[in-house]
């Protein structure tokens, strides 16, 4: 089996291939490869580890029909047509767990800098506009005692929780399909409606997979029915949130303000009036960039692909 990597990852899973006698050709250039380029380098090989950003539809996979393994360096996997996939045999890996703290932490930071207004404010000062101040000025609100609401309790959103216990004693709340006993047993989480979810929290937190469902699930209507002194928090994507109907709910004041690691579209335009915002903090989708969660993606996603070399199943595998 040889493979393709179409970005650069973390060396670790690189010598994972090599010590199981596995070849790969990586593409370490800084560019995304387009699809018809990146069908071709597939054609070559037997497998596809990828880190890249962009679809891989069923044209792609009707093009690469012959792959054996598809390993996504992430743990979404909302770019592949996974019902394709699974209707061509070809088995699908991604990282889940590893990424988990990593990603928690990031919407933690959003959740406090914009509370403090803390990216506005560094600003501020790169602008020279540190001045004289009142008391009264550039105030944010603790979050010591506030709600946080987390819509997709998964291992990520348990992490946000359990770190926002521990540090401001927030009590959680969480709309999930199925309860999460061990967030109900350690963290006293409460599973709640949509509805009041929306009503109730301080802070709320996306973290749900994109599917037809969550698309622009958090909308006008439901930015209207958050408390006035709320934030948003997304990191999960872009596309959880409508960003136009975002923009509009801050501006008019339904909502207090936006922390936002994934944007639609990705990049984000320099001129999104987000970015100007003093309630608004926007990081570009780097939930998971420590060396410690990106080592363990490389590694899991080396393991898949090592797993497939011998006919085994994928220890993380994403097919139904
Ligand atoms: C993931 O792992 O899904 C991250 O969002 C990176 O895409």
């Amino acid at each position: 089996m040889t493979v393709f990597i179409d970005r650069i990852i973390p060396q670790i899973g690189l010598d994972l291939l090599e010590e199981a006698g596995i070849p790969y050709e990586q593409h370490t250039a800084n560019n995304e490869l387009s699809k018809a380029a990146l069908i071709e380098k597939c054609q070559a090989h037997d497998a596809l580890l990828t880190a890249g950003w962009g679809p891989l539809d069923q044209e792609f996979l009707q093009a690469c029909k012959h792959l054996k393994v598809i390993a996504l360096h992430s743990v979404g996997y909302d770019r592949i047509d996974i019902q394709e996939a699974t209707r061509l045999k070809i088995p699908v890996g991604n990282t889940p767990d590893v990424l988990s703290e990593a990603t928690a932490d990031t919407a933690f930071l959003l959740m406090l800098a914009v509370s403090r207004k803390a990216l506005f404010l560094h600003k501020k000062i790169i602008e020279g506009k540190w001045g004289f101040s009142q008391p009264t000025d550039d105030l944010g609100f603790s979050l010591t005692g506030k709600t946080l609401g987390i819509f997709g309790l998964g291992n990520i959103g348990y992490e946000l929780a359990r770190k926002a216990k521990v540090a401001f004693n927030m009590p959680i709340i969480y709309h999930n399909r199925s309860s999460n006993q061990k967030a109900e047993q350690e963290l006293g989480a409460k599973r709640v409606s949509f509805e009041e979810l929306v009503s109730q929290s301080d802070v709320l937190a996306a973290f749900s997979t994109l599917t037809a469902e969550t698309r622009h699930k958090f909308n006008a209507s439901v930015f209207a029915k958050m408390k006035p002194s709320a934030i948003f928090i997304n990191a999960s994507r872009g596309s959880v949130h409508h960003e136009p109907d975002l923009i509009h709910a801050i501006q008019t004041g339904q909502i207090w303000g936006a922390g936002l690691d994934v944007t639609d579209p990705e990049p984000m335009d320099k001129d999104n009036p987000l970015l100007a915002m003093p309630t608004v903090a926007v990081f570009p989708h780097i939930g998971s960039a420590t060396r410690e969660a990106r080592d363990g993606m490389a590694t899991i996603a080396a393991k898949n692909i090592i797993a497939a070399s011998k006919g085994e199943r994928l220890p993380y595998l994403v097919n139904p």
